[in-house]
């Protein structure tokens, strides 16, 4: 385990920002990882996962703390179902790719989310009609300040849309160190449903598609509608798409019959963020290298060199226009620091 001094974060965070840590460490055990929470750093952390949905704006003065706690293993096994532990360190991605190897299901809509095992249950990350807390059974995490390790199911991470108990109640007093998930190993439900997932089959003349396939086609749809982070800076989705009253919603659709909605209780309606963003004429702008990306307007972009206050300038300025022309508060959804 080192300490680095004046080291550039800018390998670890997807919008590839070029901000410095005064002090970093990288921790691969839970041991090294309790040295650290132990030791003279703990005063003040900046705990950094995967680095997928941030936008860091300034240098970092707290000791950046790395988890890069690595492994994956089945805990428990019954005929139809598997429970499987996965270490806060893993990419995202290559751990549905290794369920996938071994023909466990469920999370095969959510494939090629970036980001690590430890953020996934912070905003219970969703995608095509699924989202993590339909497979989540517990996480193990570890108190910062007095080093005990708790247990949390799913019931106590209290999971909403792309939200969790730790982005509220318990907002950095943990560290997520496992996820541990449940995977069917027969009679996979497939949900295909949502978005283009049964188009993009059809297109590959799929008929009775494997969960394998169902992940092939969520792949090849965010491929063309996301930016890849390793060549344009981006967090997924900057802002969460907003929920709206229903008058304010009766009102809009008077000027805006065509608005996409979706009903998600009597007095309220959700709206895709990326549609207004569009229709209030920002999809592929660009103000330097901080852009809106060209195929989804939800998605804000880092053309090379953008600071992170440039990014957050044309947020700020997107939240500005949305809220004149349609009344509506855009809320980021990635965490600005
Ligand atoms: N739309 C536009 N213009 C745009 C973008 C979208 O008109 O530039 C319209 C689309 O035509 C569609 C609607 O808005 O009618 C919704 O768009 P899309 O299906 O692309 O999904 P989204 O609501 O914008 C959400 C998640 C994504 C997730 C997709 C698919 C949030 C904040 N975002 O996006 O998650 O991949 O659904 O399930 O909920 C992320 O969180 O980082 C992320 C990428």
């Amino acid at each position: 385990m080192k300490v680095l001094q004046n080291s550039s974060l800018k390998p670890y965070n997807s919008f590839g920002i070029d901000v410095k840590a005064e002090r970093f460490v990288s921790v691969s055990s839970l041991e090294e990882l309790k040295s650290v929470l132990m030791g003279n750093y703990a005063e003040e952390l900046f705990v950094l996962g995967g680095g997928s949905n941030m936008l860091l704006t300034k240098d970092i003065t707290a000791t950046v703390l790395h988890i890069n706690l690595k492994g994956i293993k089945v805990v428990q096994e019954t005929e139809d179902f598997v429970y499987i532990q996965a270490n806060a360190g893993e990419n995202w991605h290559e751990f549905v790719l290794w369920t996938l190897a071994h023909d466990y299901g469920g999370l095969e809509n959510l494939s090629l989310i970036p980001g690590n095992i430890g953020s996934s249950p912070i905003q219970n990350i969703g995608a095509y009609g699924v989202e993590l807390k339909d497979h989540f059974v517990s996480c193990e995490a570890i108190d910062i300040q007095t080093i005990e390790m708790m247990n949390f199911n799913a019931e106590e991470c209290d999971f909403g849309y792309r939200n969790s108990i730790f982005k509220n109640k318990v907002k950095g007093k943990y560290i997520i160190t496992s996820v541990t998930f449940k995977l069917s190993k027969k009679n996979h439900q497939l949900y295909t449903n949502y978005g283009s997932i049964n188009e993009a089959l059809e297109e590959s003349g799929i008929t009775n598609p494997s969960i394998q396939d169902v992940s092939n086609a969520v792949i090849r749809i965010r491929q063309q509608k996301l930016p890849d982070p390793r060549e344009l800076g981006n967090s997924g989705s900057f802002f969460k798409n907003p929920v709206i009253s229903a008058g304010a919603f009766q009102e809009l659709q008077k000027e805006y019959p065509e608005m996409p909605h979706y009903k998600i209780s009597e007095n309220e309606f959700k709206i895709p963020g990326g549609w207004l963003i569009d229709r209030a004429g920002f999809k592929g702008f660009r103000e330097g290298d901080a852009g809106v990306h060209k195929n989804q307007a939800l998605v804000l972009v880092n053309y090379g060199t953008a600071t992170g206050k440039e990014i957050l300038n044309l947020a700020k300025k997107i939240q500005v226009k949305i809220q004149s022309q349609f009344k509506i508060a855009l809320e980021p959804e990635v965490n600005i620091f």
